[in-house]
């Protein structure tokens, strides 16, 4: 997408100080997914670096699974849901790791063959904590990682560093 499409939506971010808690700027992407045009831009966006590189696109609960399955939508992909635990009667894989306070489990469905490659698709990056443990699950069901991409990454909390290399086409 041009500079100009990219700005546009940028722009649409809603951005709320002081929530959840108090020094935490919020940023809310739900305008920018109600406005058509933005909501391509960043389907566009997110996919471009990876183009033929994927067949499956791997969303994250639960705002990655609208912006993955647009994704599999326009490039004739599958999409697949990387589900928060206990959702899913048998999954193949699972992956417990570390929040800020306590632990977290995803689990992956029983869809993927080996020859599959996999682009990960997120809303926000922040401590990156989701996406390295996403990475793990489908290296644990012996499928390539194709690339990993989110809208929005805060750099503040140096998430970078935890998830390896990801495509932003934010930042904050
Ligand atoms: C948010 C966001 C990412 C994750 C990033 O999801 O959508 O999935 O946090 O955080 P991390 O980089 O620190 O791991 P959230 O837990 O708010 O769930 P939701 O999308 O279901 O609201």
């Amino acid at each position: 997408p041009s500079p100009a499409r990219l700005a546009h939506a940028e722009s649409l971010f809603a951005v709320t100080p002081d929530f959840p808690e108090p020094g935490v700027l919020f940023q809310d992407i739900s305008p920018v997914l109600a406005d058509p045009a933005a909501l391509r831009t960043i389907a566009e966006g997110l996919l471009a670096p990876f183009a033929g590189s994927f067949d499956m696109v791997a969303g994250i609960e639960a705002r990655g699974f609208t912006l993955a399955g647009m994704i599999a939508a326009l490039t004739g992909t599958g999409f697949m849901p990387i589900r928060k635990a206990g959702k899913l009667p048998a999954p193949a894989g699972r992956v417990e790791y570390t929040l800020e306070y306590g632990t977290a489990v995803i689990e992956a469905p029983d869809v993927l063959q080996p020859q599959h490659r996999v682009l990960i698709v997120d809303d926000v990056l922040a401590t990156g904590g989701t996406l390295a443990a996403t990475r793990e699950l489908i290296g644990q069901l012996d499928c390539e990682v194709a690339g990993a991409a989110v809208v929005l990454e805060i750099q503040a909390l140096g998430g970078r560093k935890l998830c390896g290399e990801v495509h932003a086409l934010f930042q904050s």
